[in-house]
């Protein structure tokens, strides 16, 4: 048994804080051996507090060292206050006061990568959700706002750049080397967006003139390594900026942003006002060293977190129950920005197979949680694919029920009423209703409920009258803690496509009920049906269509969103029926009509190669297993596997050209058109790979070895290195490992590369790789590269049935734990699936949880994914 279960916290015990901070001034000695906080808090009990004269309590760390603590320049003596797991208590404190606090930190022995940390020689911190308690103690929650004075003293040659919020306003020399910097952020903001920096750090530096004209410095600091490195993250921001102006309204509020890259992150990166912090993943970017991929991560996280700035920052969460409120809110317009920069069809399809395999999975899984969770043990399991990605559907399908203009005037409303406050997403949901006149209480239960809902639709076309009928059921599964749920309010956008591809008929409808009938007039022929056009609903939509009817929408639907929809549909349940077979023993086949389609889209050269790119995919195993009843791992991968190998063999010729036609010699750009060229490029060369005949590996070989770009090169070395030709494949393992040993990021992916190849013995191959010195089990990202790509893509050898795969994650996860427990309970995501499998997996699955679930010590973070995973 585990020496302490954590405390739940729920929803429904909100109180508002007791005490407030109007000012809070820190300051930082930063030493080599240890740090010292001097922290005076302005203190004002709160006149909103239910009950008054309440003794004041601060969230404080318990391996934080508390030096000394004074009321008013009195010091407090040990009696006067207590310490508890987590809090600091003093009773009789006066109504106004200045609290004065110093703590000794230990940076350097930092391993959690929460509170303040180093990262490769500087100093950093990360205070979402509740790092700040591990640097002083404080009301260290969302609707304590506060004014932040910092200053920071280091040593001035090893720490020559000392950064925090808002601008410098004070800075000197002491004689013994030592330097310091004040900042002053004008903005109250919680806790959870301080920042401070401080190394030796490169620069790129620009400007931005607002709309009303004031300008802007923009800096960003990586290492000196990376400094050629920062030029898309600068472009991005711009733009971003600029977005958020037109789109939005909203204009930066500071004279200066700052970005600064950091390699040991446990997310993407963080908002911290006027100072995000990021993962380097999120914001280097080079062709010779990013792929296309990581050119549009960079784009879209540095855009998302200068969103924040409004959706986030000036208007806050009351509380983490909120979370979405900033995060699906900001995850929404980041993938609007996304969409207007590239191809618009092309973002919607990457996000929406991200949510149905990823956040459906979740959502039908132990830790299924509503968008707004009623509890939880442990913040930082709540960061989930739910509160980022169903968050933002959410704010996408208000934005399609009330229309763009009138969700901009509750936007700009709920900026108005709420600036400068820490509010609910009963907030935002009712400024869209003050300007819209709506009652949007039954769209509530987006937010409350969870599980993904499931819509059955069914139709009926009577000639005679002219009249279409579409019958629309709803229901959702039950999850943790709610067995029935109520109807949804949602947006089902549908067109009526004639035989011929003739549009009858678009426009939205308004589903409340559980069922519902839908009657169009004057339909003059029997229509196939459109439904849920762009996605527009997070639900599991099932319509009983011919596969003549899904072939005649793949290429004729107007929208583009439906039209690959149509051929993922017809994909799918020919990839089910080979599952079948090979469980029933019968050979499988491909079916001749899915070649002709996909021969005719292959020639359809009018066709934006990205777009093609998408429809030419097969589902993954992933989205395969979520979509599965039972996940039988090995049906999975040989249905997949064989339409793969068959599509590619049948279609030789169209890959040559298609791979012919893309692989034109321009200078790298990572603009949409080219980024698509590259797409349908790769995809093509890795189905003439598949066809395992002679030349077609010696091109992938070829093209890694002429590249220019990342993109290219990533995916010809992944063909070879997962291919039979061993020789080859070890050579150019070795060679790809001698260019980029230098280059962090490129690492990653030459460790991923490995983890996910499927070839046998891949369990014993990741467990060399864990020993090799570019392999840092401190640094989440490689971690996240190892492990994570193990676990994650190599589905075959994770999911071996003896169980191993599973025991060497167990393993990773109560060694991690010791260390970095967010990234322990993350990395434990695959187990916490177990139910999904059949009885042999599931029950070594168990297996490994009750092991971690027997062991004493264990964080919070791992006991709560633990606990709710075998309950
Ligand atoms: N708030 C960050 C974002 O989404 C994510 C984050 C959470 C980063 C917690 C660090 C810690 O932009
Ligand atoms: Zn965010």
């Amino acid at each position: 048994m585990s020496v302490k279960q954590p405390n739940t916290i729920y929803l429904e015990d909100y109180q508002p804080p007791a005490w407030l901070i109007s000012h809070t001034k820190l300051r930082f000695e930063l030493e080599e051996e240890q740090t010292l906080v001097r922290a005076q808090l302005s203190i004002q009990s709160n006149p909103a507090a239910r009950d008054k004269r309440m003794p004041l309590e601060l969230f404080g760390d318990e391996g934080m060292e508390l030096c000394r603590l004074s009321i008013d320049g009195q010091i407090l003596e040990a009696c006067d206050y207590q310490r508890e797991a987590g809090y600091l208590r003093i009773n009789n404190v006066p109504d106004t006061f200045v609290l004065e606090c110093v703590t000794r930190l230990l940076p350097h022995e930092n391993t959690t990568l929460e509170g303040l940390y180093k990262s490769d020689g500087m100093f950093c911190t990360q205070c979402e959700a509740e790092g700040f308690r591990r640097i002083t103690f404080f009301p260290d929650r969302p609707d304590v706002m506060s004014v932040f004075s910092t200053t920071l003293v280091a040593d001035k040659c090893l720490y020559p750049v000392l950064l925090s919020n808002g601008n410098p306003v004070d800075s000197g020399e002491d004689d013994d080397g030592r330097h310091w910097v004040t900042w002053d952020d004008p903005w109250p903001k919680p806790s959870y967006l301080f920042a401070l920096v401080a190394g030796d750090l490169a620069l790129l530096e620009d400007s931005f003139t607002t709309l009303s004209g004031r300008e802007v410095a923009l800096r960003i600091y990586a290492e000196r390594k990376d400094l050629d490195k920062l030029d898309y993250a600068m472009q991005s921001l711009k733009n971003a900026m600029r977005w958020d102006e037109e789109v939005y309204g909203r204009e930066y509020d500071l004279d200066i942003y700052m970005i600064v890259a950091v390699d040991f992150f446990n997310m993407g990166a963080m908002e911290n006002k006027g100072l995000n912090i990021f993962n380097t993943s999120c914001v280097l970017a080079h062709p010779l060293t990013t792929t296309d991929q990581g050119f549009q991560r960079v784009e879209a996280v540095v855009a998302h977190e200068y969103f924040h700035n409004w959706s986030g920052n000036r208007v806050t969460c009351r509380d983490w129950f909120q979370l979405s409120l900033k995060e699906g809110f900001t995850v929404f317009r980041d993938a609007e920005f996304s969409a207007d920069m590239n191809s618009r069809t092309v973002k919607r399809i990457e996000d929406v197979t991200l949510l149905r395999t990823a956040q459906f999975a979740e959502d039908s899984s132990p830790m299924a949680h509503p968008v707004r969770p009623e509890s939880y043990m442990e913040i930082s399991n709540f960061y989930t694919l739910t509160v980022y990605e169903k968050g933002a559907e959410v704010v996408r399908m208000l934005h399609t029920l009330l229309g763009a203009e009138l969700f901009r005037q509750g936007s700009d409303l709920y900026f108005e009423r709420h600036d400068g406050q820490a509010v609910t997403t009963d907030d935002f949901v009712a400024a869209m209703e003050t300007v819209s006149g709506r009652d949007l209480t039954q769209f509530k239960r987006w937010y409350s409920q969870a599980g993904t809902p499931r819509l059955q639709v069914s139709d009926q076309y009577d000639a005679r009258a002219c009249e279409y009928r579409l019958t629309v059921r709803q229901s959702c599964p039950p999850s943790p803690g709610q067995d029935h749920k109520q109807p949804y309010h949602l947006p089902l956008a549908l067109g009526l496509v004639a035989e011929d591809g003739t549009e009858l008929y678009a426009g939205l409808l308004e589903l409340t009920g559980e069922e519902q009938e839908f009657c169009f007039d004057n339909i003059k022929q029997c229509p196939v049906p459109s439904l849920l056009r762009g996605f527009s609903a997070p639900v599991k939509l099932e319509y009983d269509y011919s596969d003549a009817q899904l072939l005649m929408l793949l290429r004729h639907d107007t929208d583009g969103f439906n039209r690959w929809d149509a051929g993922q549909r017809l994909s799918i349940r020919l990839l089910q029926e080979q599952m079948q077979r090979y469980r029933d023993g019968q050979p499988m086949v491909c079916s001749e009509a899915l070649i002709e389609a996909w021969r005719q889209l292959l020639n359809d050269t009018a066709l934006d190669p990205a777009m093609l790119a998408q429809c030419l995919r097969l589902p993954s195993e992933a989205q395969l297993s979520e979509l599965a009843e039972q996940i039988d791992v090995a049906a999975i991968h040989a249905a997949r596997e064989f339409m793969r190998t068959s599509l590619a063999a049948a279609l030789e010729q169209e890959w040559l050209q298609a791979y012919q036609r893309c692989d034109t010699n321009e200078l790298y750009a990572p603009d949409a058109d080219a980024v698509g060229r590259r797409s349908l490029k790769n995809l093509a060369l890795a189905y003439l790979v598949a066809t395992e005949r002679e030349p077609w590996l010696a091109l992938a070989r070829q093209q890694y070895q002429q590249s220019d770009n990342m993109t290219d090169q990533l995916a010809a070395f992944a063909l070879v290195a997962h291919s039979d030709d061993r020789e080859t494949a070890e050579e150019l393992l070795q060679a790809f490992y001698q260019q980029w040993q230098h280059e962090s990021l490129v690492m990653n992916q030459w460790l991923s590369v490995q983890a996910s190849d499927p070839r046998d013995g891949a369990l014993e191959r990741v467990v060399a790789l864990a020993q090799h010195p570019v392999f840092d089990m401190r640094n989440p990202n490689k971690l996240r590269a190892l492990i994570g790509a193990f676990c994650g893509q190599n589905a075959q050898h994770f999911h071996a049935e003896d169980g191993s795969g599973y025991a060497w994650l167990a393993g990773w996860i109560l060694q991690l734990d010791q260390q970095n427990p967010q990234i322990a309970a993350r990395l434990l995501t695959p187990l916490t699936r177990w139910k999904r499998y059949d009885p042999v997996r599931a029950g070594q699955m168990q297996v490994q949880l009750q092991r971690m679930m027997d062991t004493t010590e264990l964080s919070a973070d791992v006991y709560e994914v633990v606990s709710k995973s075998l309950m």
